[in-house]
This record gives C-alpha cells, sequence and structure tokens, in this order.
C-alpha cells in the first residue's frame, strides 16, 4: 500500500513538473522543450518499470497464498469424498501398516479411483487428478497426520505435479521451522520432493512399490 502511495506522489510530482515546465514563456527555443519531454519520458518509464516491478511482487505474494487455499480445497474434497469408506487402500497393505520416519510408526493408505489402476500397473507417472492420503499414526495407533500427495495438472511440471501436504487431524496444513524460518507445509514442498525423489518403486516419486 506504501509502495502504491509513494508511486501515486511521485507521479503528481511528474505531472506537475512537466506541467509547469510547458507553461514557461514563449521565448523558450524548440529545442529545450524537446529535451525537457525526453526527460519527462524517462521518468514516466521509470515509473512504469515501478509498477510492473510491483504487481511481479504482488504475484509472488499471491503464489506464496496459493497452496494454503488448495489445501482447503483439498481437504474439504477428501472428506467429501470419504476416502476411508469409498477409496481402495493401497494394493497389497492393509490398515496399519509399518511406516518410517517421517511419517510414523503405523500407517494406512488409501488412494482414488483416477490413480489406483495406474498404481496397480507402476505406471512411470500416475495421472492427473490422483489422489493418495496417508494416515499417519503413533506406536499407540493415535491419529497423528495425514501426508497427501495430489496430482495437479501443470502445478509443478519439473518434479511431477504433486502438491504436497501435511494436516493435522483438524485439516489444517502443519508448519515446521527450518533454519529459522517457518514452513507451512503445503504445497511445492521441497523437504518432502527431495527425499521422494530418490524412489526406486517404479513409480516417480512413489516410495511405497504396489506389490
Ligand atoms: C525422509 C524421507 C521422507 C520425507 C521427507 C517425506 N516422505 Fe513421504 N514417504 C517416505 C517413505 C519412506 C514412504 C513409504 C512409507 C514409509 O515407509 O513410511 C512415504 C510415503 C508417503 C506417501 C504414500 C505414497 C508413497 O509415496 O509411498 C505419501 C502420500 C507421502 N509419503 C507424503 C509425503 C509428504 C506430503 C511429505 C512432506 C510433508 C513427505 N511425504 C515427506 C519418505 C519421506
Amino acid at each position: 500500500m506504501y509502495k502504491l502511495m509513494s508511486i501515486l506522489v511521485v507521479l503528481t510530482i511528474g505531472f506537475l513538473y512537466t506541467g509547469c515546465k510547458g507553461q514557461e514563456g514563449p521565448t523558450e527555443s524548440r529545442q529545450e522543450t524537446e529535451i525537457e519531454e525526453e526527460k519527462s519520458e524517462g521518468v514516466v518509464s521509470e515509473i512504469e518499470e515501478k509498477i510492473e516491478k510491483m504487481h511481479e511482487e504482488q504475484a509472488e505474494e499471491e503464489a506464496v497464498k496459493a497452496p494454503l487455499g488448495i489445501a482447503a480445497d483439498l481437504w474439504k474434497l477428501i472428506q467429501t469424498e470419504n476416502y476411508r469408506e469409498r477409496w481402495k487402500m493401497w494394493p497389497d497393505k492393509e490398515a496399519l501398516y509399518e511406516g518410517t520416519p517421517p511419517h510414523g510408526a503405523s500407517l494406512t493408505t488409501y488412494v482414488n479411483s483416477i490413480g489406483y489402476d495406474a498404481v496397480v500397473k507402476k505406471e512411470n507417472q500416475l495421472p492427473p487428478g490422483t489422489i493418495i492420503v496417508t494416515e499417519n499414526y503413533m506406536p499407540d495407533h493415535t491419529l497423528e497426520a495425514i501426508s497427501v500427495m495430489y496430482n495437479l495438472a501443470d502445478f509443478d511440471p519439473l518434479q511431477g505435479n504433486w502438491f504436497w501436504v501435511k494436516y493435522d487431524t483438524d485439516g489444517n496444513p502443519m508448519r515446521m521451522e527450518s533454519d529459522g524460518k517457518t514452513i507451512t507445509l503445503a504445497g511445492k514442498l521441497t523437504s518432502c520432493i527431495a527425499c521422494h525423489t530418490a524412489s526406486t518403486s517404479g513409480i516417480q516419486f512413489i516410495m511405497t512399490a504396489p506389490e
């Protein structure tokens, strides 16, 4: 907001300045007027550049905010779909199979019908619209978190288009401290990607091989 105001002030001053110059006596030579015009054009293009930069910064902020919106919609979607009742569990995995850090002692994994056949066939890339929900349980079988991978067309083409999110049990994306910064666990998450990239399951970014 301050940036916008200061740009408006610069604009106003700029226009007043060129306006005043234009009203100077008729004695002023044509050459001088042209020089002044060039100068004011310089000011205007500088302002245009600033405005463009401001838009870019705003767009970046939106891009940062967007994952939270996607995460909220995705949570609603999996609840409406009633994934526990209507989706299949991961091929050959039952409820509460043994897990490894960071996902917890026991896991239950569901996959929606869009992705299920591709998982069974071990297709290298799972189709857009695939959603995998992994419930992360503590050793006493209390639900601790829900890790979800959602394949979203064009979301992240260089890394398989996966949207990554780790929810708490109320459906809010969890937060993590890293290098003194707080990261919300939703979006293109380097930490999830770094580990899942090393997958040897035959399906890109998928750790659990369908047997
Ligand atoms: C340190 C490595 C590591 C990190 C970091 C990691 N995962 Fe995983 N993930 C695994 C492993 C290993 C499995 C297989 C199950 C198991 O052994 O726990 C897995 C399984 C999954 C699955 C089930 C599908 C599959 O690939 O097998 C989902 C969904 C998932 N992770 C989501 C996430 C999300 C979301 C994040 C980031 C918030 C994340 N993971 C971060 C290692 C990791």
